[in-house]
């Protein structure tokens, strides 16, 4: 079948970017902000910056707003920070709701419209201090923090997200801070995934009784898994992996039960999830309206060595990044794909990933979807010109952008595309080294500068393909839809 045409993007698709709280607002001690896991664990991440500063969201919002405003956005995926709205247990921070209603109205008379995160991994210390993720208690917390951001921003959004990527806080309880204090993480994640389940839940309910109009979905972190060969073995152990990082979220989102494959593995590992009389019962009506999908590349699986039990790291190198893939004897393994390019951060690029994801959460799940990460993490600075010249993330963006474009056409449903991120704000693990943003934003891990704003290449790029709905590609495209050309193997290059 030929297709002569690019793929068209529906009317009213929101066209945006994404960030969260900790990473791009600073000001963590101002507007009667309150201490969070996250400030501590960022301080651990030397020599790389904290989460003080960044990109001084706090204090230049409107102008960041302004910004988006010029490029065209449609939409602004961004989250709330808890120890913000919430100085204590059940208590309510006025500073803090008056900040987002700022920020909120500053983006609704922009016509951007908002799309909310509850909660990207900045608890508050007082609830850490109250037992964090590992007690029941936080459920009750949960549910009166979700239900105060309904009450005060539920008129002017209608766009809601749960947790952000609770498949990768549990996957990487440590680097996220989610593990903070846990003795035995193998076992006790299943424990602390359960009791974020049912905060899940609370939000979704809480959305649906307070909101009108709201829909809620949640934020999986989505790396697709291709088998590493033909060998069918390589396919279970790649089945295994998608089961282990992302399917067993998906499921108990979409289904509100567990699946077979976690039970199975729970028995077999002695493992107590601990699921409480009731808690399947009030799931139940914890039905979600759409999908929230983050995916920046893809990764391989294939048979694990025995007597190997290595969890994946994002080890740092210098200025460089490097992956240290997991094994799970018995389970899985993970590995680089030979036939993808990497970023300076050892990151695969697959363009074609997103295509698959979106694939594959449709034929799943049968949900709408948005996009609400996806980006190029680079080391970047000001040339001679005082510019961000970034050729490769628009090579990134508008190959990922038009495979979300060929989903649509194999006829998923997709209504935004948010990528990761707006600014340059604090990567999770390595500062302001690593740069995602379409905005540069003057500072370094060392160095505060004057945080200045200066659209990169990508920013003018994105911005006329945006206000063309997706039309304006500056370059031929129709490559994407050639099979006998992509992905020359690395060693064959050579
Ligand atoms: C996503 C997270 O998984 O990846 C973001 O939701 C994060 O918070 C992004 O910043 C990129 O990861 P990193 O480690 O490069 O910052």
């Amino acid at each position: 079948m030929k297709h002569l045409t690019d793929p068209v993007f529906p009317e009213g698709f929101l066209w945006g970017a994404s960030s969260s709280a900790w990473q791009v607002e600073g000001g963590v001690a101002e507007g009667g902000r309150v201490p969070s896991v996250i400030d501590e664990n960022s301080k651990t991440k030397k020599p790389f910056a904290d989460d003080s500063i960044t990109a001084d969201h706090f204090h230049h919002y409107k102008e960041d707003v302004a910004l988006m405003k010029q490029c065209g956005f449609t939409s602004y995926r961004f989250a709330l920070a808890w120890p913000r709205i919430m100085s204590a247990p059940h208590t309510v921070n006025p500073q803090g709701i008056a900040f987002y209603d700022d920020l909120i109205n500053e983006l609704v008379d922009a016509g951007i419209t908002p799309i909310v995160t509850l909660y990207h991994y900045d608890l508050p210390m007082w609830a850490y201090d109250m037992g964090g993720w590992g007690t029941r208690e936080i459920i009750d917390e949960f549910d009166f923090y979700v239900r105060t951001c309904f009450e005060h921003y539920g008129d002017r959004v209608k766009y809601w997200l749960a947790l952000n990527e609770q498949n990768m806080q549990i996957i990487y309880g440590e680097h996220l801070g989610v593990a903070r204090g846990v003795r035995d993480w193998f076992k006790d994640k299943w424990h602390i995934n359960h009791i974020m389940n049912m905060c899940h839940c609370h939000a979704v309910i809480a959305c649906h009784d307070m909101v009108p109009g709201g829909k809620i979905g949640p934020v999986p972190g989505y790396v697709p898994i291709y088998p590493a060969t033909g060998n069918p073995q390589d396919q279970i152990a790649a089945m295994n992996a998608e089961e282990l990082t992302e399917k067993v979220w998906n499921d108990f989102d979409v289904f509100r039960e567990y699946n077979t494959f976690i039970q199975k593995y729970w028995r077999e590992n002695d493992i107590d999830p601990g699921i409480m009389d009731g808690d399947m019962e009030y799931a139940k009506d914890a039905k979600i309206d759409f999908i929230a999908v983050n995916c920046y590349r893809s990764d391989m699986g294939k048979q694990p060595v025995p007597g190997i039990n290595r969890d994946l790291k994002f080890a740092h190198m210098g200025t460089r990044g490097e992956m240290v893939y997991s094994n799970y004897e018995g389970i899985y393994a993970l590995d680089r794909n030979p036939y993808v390019e990497r970023t300076d951060w050892d990151w695969h690029i697959d363009p074609v990933s997103m295509r698959y994801a979106l694939r594959y959460m449709w034929d799943h799940y049968h949900l709408p979807m948005v996009i609400t990460e996806a980006g190029f993490g680079a080391h970047e600075d000001l040339g001679p010109d005082g510019q961000i010249h970034d050729p490769y993330r628009i090579d990134y963006l508008r190959d990922y952008i038009y495979n979300v474009g060929l989903a649509i056409e194999d006829g998923v449903e997709v209504f935004g595309f948010n990528p990761w991120s707006f600014t340059d704000l604090l990567s999770t693990g390595n500062g302001m080294a690593k740069r995602y943003g379409l905005v540069f934003v003057n500072t370094t891990d060392d160095d505060v500068r004057d945080l200045r704003r200066v659209p990169k290449d990508s920013y003018y790029w994105y911005s006329k393909l945006i206000k063309s709905n997706g039309r304006e590609w500056g370059k031929d495209m129709t490559e994407w839809r050639d099979f006998t050309k992509q992905f020359p193997r690395a060693s064959d290059a050579d």
